[in-house]
């Protein structure tokens, strides 16, 4: 089949041998957009081969010499910004606008770490051995940061492009090589990608892209011997990933159940508009939406008018036309969302909206006087639906906060920059946002979630220190 995107292995565009492809729907259409090689895993093996032995000769590259490159790789990605953000408007239906944006962001991200990493890379540490007891100043230890070997690169459909870069450039960087395993919804974006760092010249074997099947080749990539640290962002598949991965450094962000919390002092037109953007911006897509509204009593009435009336004037339709709510990414989805949906339905909820859905695509819906018996209470709809959880006291919603075994981020809308604090520090989550909605970047900033959200740090200095391993020689004087 000559319309099936070709895989990268060792600098080169291949067709699989298996002769079969993955499809990609479009998630408006629902019909077939793009195929991708439906890889095998005698493919996986030489993609690592190639990759280990890229990966010598790399970490020997002046770190100067990575960093030109990645800023090449980071020109290029720009460059081609409008047809990368036109598979991602087709693969994943984001609205247009968002997709060049994503495209953009990503050149930036590659850009920022190429920065990074040549000042971070660039230092090590001195240490002498008389300052802990029973030593003489008789031993100088010397220390520097070297490359983990091979990185697996595994990022969800939200983000094929941003959080694919995000894992390749730290990578890369730090001295590594990397083998990406994109989604099957982003996988051409993803390949567009690769391809602006096939264009940017960097060697054979050191970047590599496999497509095809989780049930084929996603256990064996993840639990390859070759493989020396996963980078993974997504859904529940993380933790079994997690469990079956061998003594390697893990990078997992497994989602988040957001919460939104208002007192009765916030500002409560920021706080509505931060509601509307944080829980419906791709559709509610994003692990960092907010994903339930904690309201004080008292201004719960006031608050839920204003996110209405916001709710209201979202546009609703194809990704082409940059509306506000488009469709979701599977027909599965859209059945999940509606799930949750029905059963807030038959326990009560208060709907704001009718509901309505035609396809994947789900208009978007607030249900307030919402209760902890509701599934959408503590599950993550990943879709345009908004539960509005009424409290009548604070403690009340750090404790909702708290049952959830998500952890990722939570905010806070109120005036009194004391009450803040001292709420943040009770809320069990990676980072709480005061008066503004739950959000990653800049993506220099750490990203991090707690319990089930994930292991580890991102952000461009934590990944690269994480894809580093410490090596100390220790001179010992006579
Ligand atoms: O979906 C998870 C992403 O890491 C969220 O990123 O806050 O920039 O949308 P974002």
């Amino acid at each position: 089949d000559d319309d099936v995107f070709k895989f990268y292995l060792d600098g080169e565009w291949k067709k699989s041998s298996s002769g079969k492809s993955v499809s990609v729907i479009n998630p408006t259409t629902r019909k077939t957009q793009f195929k991708v090689q439906a890889c095998t895993q005698e493919e996986v093996n030489k993609i690592i081969e190639a990759a280990k032995t890229a990966q010598k000769s790399w970490a020997k590259t002046p770190l100067w010499r990575r960093a030109e490159l990645l800023h090449k790789a980071a020109a290029i990605l720009k460059e081609h910004r409008a047809p990368i953000a036109e598979c991602l408007v087709k693969e994943i239906a984001k609205p247009a606008k968002d997709a060049v944006t994503e495209v953009v962001r990503s050149g930036d991200l590659v850009s920022y770490c190429a920065e990074e990493g040549v000042r971070i890379l660039g230092e090590g540490k001195f240490l002498v051995s008389d300052s802990f007891p029973g030593n003489e100043r008789t031993k100088y230890c010397l220390t520097s940061k070297i490359p983990l070997g091979v990185v697996l690169a595994i990022p969800p459909f939200n983000y094929p492009v941003n959080l694919a870069v995000s894992k390749i450039a730290p990578a890369l960087i730090a001295g590594n090589s990397l083998v990406l395993k994109p989604p099957t919804q982003g996988a051409v974006a993803a390949l567009h990608m690769v391809h602006c760092f096939h264009l940017a010249g960097f060697p054979k074997g050191l970047i590599s892209c496999v497509t095809g099947k989780g049930s084929e080749i996603g256990d064996f990539l993840t639990m390859h011997p070759g493989v020396n640290c996963i980078s993974f962002t997504g859904g529940d598949t993380g933790i079994a990933i997690s469990k079956r991965a061998g003594m390697i450094p893990l990078q997992m962000e497994l989602g988040g159940k957001d919460a939104c919390i208002i007192l009765e002092d916030a500002d409560l037109d920021l706080a509505a508009a931060n509601i509307v953007k944080g829980g419906f911006s791709y559709s509610g897509q994003r692990c960092t939406a907010v994903k339930v509204v904690l309201v004080m009593e008292p201004v719960a009435d006031a608050l839920v008018e204003k996110v209405k009336a916001k709710v209201a004037k979202l546009t609703v339709g194809p990704p082409e036309d940059d509306c506000d709510i488009t469709p979701v990414v599977t027909e599965s989805s859209a059945n999940y969302i509606e799930g949750l949906v029905m059963d807030a339905k038959q326990k009560g909820a208060t709907f704001c909206q009718e509901y309505k859905r035609e396809g994947n695509l789900i208009w978007p819906l607030l249900l307030d006087n919402v209760r902890p018996d509701m599934r959408i209470a503590w599950e993550e709809p990943f879709g345009p639906v908004l539960p509005v959880v009424r409290i009548n006291s604070v403690e009340e919603g750090i404790h909702h906060c708290n049952a959830s075994n998500f952890g990722l981020q939570g905010c806070i809308f109120t005036r009194d920059i004391n009450k803040a604090i001292l709420i943040s520090d009770a809320m069990e989550t990676g980072t709480v946002q005061i008066n503004s909605a739950p959000a990653r970047g800049p993506d220099h900033f750490p990203f991090q979630g707690l319990k089930d959200s994930g292991i580890g740090s991102q952000g461009i200095t934590n990944s690269i220190n994480m894809m580093t391993k410490i090596k100390s020689t220790v001179i010992n004087l006579p």
